[in-house]
């Protein structure tokens, strides 16, 4: 296959079949990558422009009662001190976000489904959402629940959420979690999201103990056929205190590689998907200081800072060396800011940033 056919044939929009996109995804020599993430930049310049669209983090709590075979605070690991932050530091972190001028919010935690759980949230969106007459955006990362509970977080005010399928081969999704935790339930998940009526974000994780180029054809034609609005993956990176990290200990250690291999999959999916929002994720800050800004030049256009108090940082170590965590956000807003600009790009400030793709799909706008 000839990398210019291709690359024309992408940006143009022709069909891009199987055997086109597992040669992009292993292309290695750094013309070629550059070539790639020039396509790919220019797909994301017709179809999103280049303001960056900024989403206030807050991680308002580590526990979870999930065992994900990766993931540094799953339930099993217990070396973790849980938190939970309250709702008036969660509202803090709202107006931050507000004052900083980001746009909207997202809410992320550890899954959890007791009613306290539920009813803590909602009322917790309904708060943010009367912050200067609605003026933020709310989006929320809470795991798999019921459509009953989605319609009433989306009753509250939020209107996006993201729920990454991790891996869409139901076989490897079984590698990686334990047997209760469903492949099937975490697709009907995704259903339910749609059907209450968000935005929906999706994603996997890139470059995971036997995983193949195959495996990420897969999950982009699973991006492709669920018809998402988001997309917010990064690259596998260890943590010691997992069941993946203590059997696979070298697995990811290679930080180019890491952050080669995402790159690489911000782009072709730029390519394939054409108007979805897609996130430039804290993973890829963790495997170079301009991760996140490498992202954006391969196709990316959201990035999510941390707003929430540095004093919980350390408590959501979801893998080793995650950034940020002793940087609060107002430094690291004006680090952003200089990065972005670096770049040639601007901030989208005070907008909601919705997706392009949600509005053409259901004729808004
Ligand atoms: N490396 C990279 N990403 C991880 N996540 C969890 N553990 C890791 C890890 N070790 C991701 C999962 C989850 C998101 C909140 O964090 O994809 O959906
Ligand atoms: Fe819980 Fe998410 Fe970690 Fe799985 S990846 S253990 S669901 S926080």
């Amino acid at each position: 296959m000839k990398l210019e056919t291709v690359l024309a044939a992408a940006v143009a929009g022709e069909r891009l079949d199987d055997g086109a996109l597992a040669f992009l995804l292993g292309l290695g020599e750094p013309a070629e990558l550059e070539a790639l993430f020039r396509a790919a930049y220019a797909v994301k310049l017709r179809y999103v422009g280049n303001r960056v669209r900024l989403r206030g983090l807050v991680e308002i709590s580590n526990i979870c009662r999930k065992n994900c075979y990766y993931c540094g605070i799953r339930s099993g690991n217990g070396k973790v001190s849980r938190f939970t932050m309250s709702r008036e530091e969660i509202l803090e972190a709202a107006r931050l976000t507000a004052r900083f001028g980001y746009g909207s919010i997202v809410l992320q935690a550890g899954e959890r489904n007791d009613p306290a759980w539920i009813d803590f949230i909602e009322e917790t969106v309904r708060q943010i959402k009367a912050i200067d007459g609605g003026r933020l955006g709310i989006t929320l990362s809470l795991g798999e629940q019921t459509l009953e509970t989605y319609r009433r977080w989306f009753a509250a005010g939020a209107h996006r959420y993201l729920l990454r399928i991790e891996s869409s081969d139901p076989e490897f999704y079984a590698r990686l979690h334990p047997a209760d935790h469903r492949y099937d339930e975490r697709v009907a998940a995704l259903g339910f999201l749609r059907e209450a009526g968000y935005q929906v974000g999706t994603g996997v994780m890139i470059g995971l103990p036997g995983q193949t180029v195959s495996h990420l054809v897969r999950d982009l034609r699973f991006f492709q056929k669920l018809d998402v609005d988001m997309i917010g993956m990064g690259p596998y990176l260890v943590h010691h205190d997992t069941p993946l990290g203590r059997e696979f200990p070298e697995t990811g250690s290679d930080a180019n590689r890491q952050l080669e291999a995402g790159l690489k999959m911000i782009a072709v999916t730029r390519l394939l998907l054409r108007n979805v929002n897609i996130a430039s994720t804290t993973a890829l800050q963790a495997l170079a200081p301009d991760g996140r800004e490498l992202g954006l030049l391969a196709g990316a256009n959201v990035i999510m800072p941390n707003v929430g108090d540095l004093a919980y940082r350390k408590g959501y170590l979801l893998y080793e060396n995650k950034p940020g965590t002793d940087e609060n956000a107002d430094s690291a807003r004006v680090s952003l800011e200089r990065a972005i600009t670096a770049i040639g790009e601007r901030i989208a400030y005070d907008e909601w940033g919705d997706s392009p793709h949600f509005a053409a799909r259901t004729g808004s706008r």
